[in-house]
């Protein structure tokens, strides 16, 4: 006799799907502070993320007061090259109002395939860290952008552009305000086949 499959209706099922579909890209923060210790936490459990012959091709930057003035100071320059000071000035006061800030690098590789499956990796475990650190109440940004492109980001960071490369920044903290989100319906994202 088979036995049958254990029942999925639980709460813990219920309470984890919650936090999967409830987590969403944060703009605003609060500026409380992010315990230290679950930002360690959520970065150690972002390396369990699957990662084909375990190859662990993730780094993380946790980055200080230091690090992050000085990127203020590269996306003022970045944005007043691009548009006017003005507008330099304005980028870099609202990016002074994330609380945290933390890169996530891939390692590089010579091999297109291991290159593709290294950075799902990375992908993964980044997406572990922003789960982790919203069940925890704290919510997240992924950023790509120019910032993340830029030579001189690569020099505060510490990036080795020959051995790594940027996957994202994500800035973390204390929702000040949670959006709406909505996803295509489910339907037309499955194909059950025969
Ligand atoms: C790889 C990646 C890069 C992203 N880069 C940016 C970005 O540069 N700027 C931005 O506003 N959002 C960025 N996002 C966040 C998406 O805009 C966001 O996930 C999307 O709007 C869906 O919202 P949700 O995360 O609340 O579901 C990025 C997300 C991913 C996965």
């Amino acid at each position: 006799m088979k036995k049958p499959a254990p029942s999925y209706k639980t709460k813990e099922l219920r309470e984890f799907g919650e936090v999967l579909r409830g987590r969403r890209t944060i703009e605003l923060f609060l500026q409380t502070p992010v315990p230290d210790a679950l930002v360690k936490e959520a970065i150690e459990a972002a390396t369990w993320a699957p990662n084909h012959h375990v190859t662990e091709p993730w780094k993380f930057y946790l980055l200080g007061r230091d690090s992050i003035a000085a990127c203020l100071g590269l996306v003022c320059d970045i944005v007043t090259a691009k548009k006017d000071a003005k507008a330099g000035e304005f980028k870099a006061k609202s990016w002074a109002e994330k609380p945290g800030w933390l890169v996530v690098s891939c390692r590089r590789s010579d091999t297109e395939s291991t290159q593709q499956e290294d950075y799902a990796a990375c992908c993964a475990a980044t997406q572990n860290f922003l789960l982790y650190l919203w069940k925890a109440g704290v919510g997240s940004k992924w950023t790509t952008g120019d910032i993340t492109k830029d030579a001189r980001f690569f020099d505060i960071v510490g990036i080795d552009t020959d051995a790594e490369f940027v996957v994202g920044l994500i800035w973390y903290g204390y929702p000040k305000l949670t959006p709406t989100q909505s996803r295509r319906p489910f339907n037309e994202v499955l194909d059950e086949l025969p």
